[in-house]
């Protein structure tokens, strides 16, 4: 008769105990090490960029040069690299200053899809043609109004 072993249940629970275990901390891991380009946009470049990139800020008004309008440029004119550098170099003699010592390079990457990403869409949203701008406009009004009606 084989003398049944004091630990065989607690070795039966390890096993999944410990793959559990690892699985959260590497959720963990990941969660930590995931940067949010748009949330780091928002904590640090809003003021003076503007939410939408459009440099509507009350910040933009005091300097001299103000930040550029990130929607009236394409993406040829703006590359990549560009966004990159001046996060984490600044530019010279504007108000843009380094972000090396808070940001690093995969955050100016991340910056970086993010701010084209929302330039470019609005960029492309102004090149079309202005009728049908203003119909869309026109169907999202409608569209708001009907759903007003209809929710008192
Ligand atoms: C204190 C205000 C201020 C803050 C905060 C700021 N910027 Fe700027 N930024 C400027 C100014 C002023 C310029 C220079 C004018 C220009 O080129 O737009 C500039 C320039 C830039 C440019 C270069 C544009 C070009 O023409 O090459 C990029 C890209 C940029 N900023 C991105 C960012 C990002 C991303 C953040 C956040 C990490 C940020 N800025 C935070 C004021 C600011």
């Amino acid at each position: 008769m084989s003398k049944p072993s004091k630990n065989s249940s607690f070795r039966g629970n390890v096993l999944p105990i410990a793959m559990i275990g690892a699985a959260l901390l590497l959720q963990a891991g990941a969660a930590l090490a995931e940067s949010d380009g748009e949330a780091i946009y928002r904590f640090y470049c809003y003021q003076c960029h503007g939410y939408a990139g459009d440099a509507q800020t009350l910040a933009s008004t005091s300097l001299s040069p103000p930040p550029r309008d990130f929607t009236s440029v394409s993406a040829d004119e703006f590359p990549i690299e560009r966004i990159v550098e001046t996060v984490l170099e600044g530019r010279e003699g504007t108000g843009m200053v380094s972000f090396r010592d808070v940001l690093n390079e995969r955050d100016a990457d991340d910056i970086q899809a993010y701010v084209l990403d929302a330039a470019n869409s609005q960029w492309e949203e102004a090149q079309l043609p202005g009728w049908w701008r203003g119909f869309k406009a026109w169907v999202l009004d409608l569209v708001a109004v009907v759903f007003a009606f209809f929710l008192g």
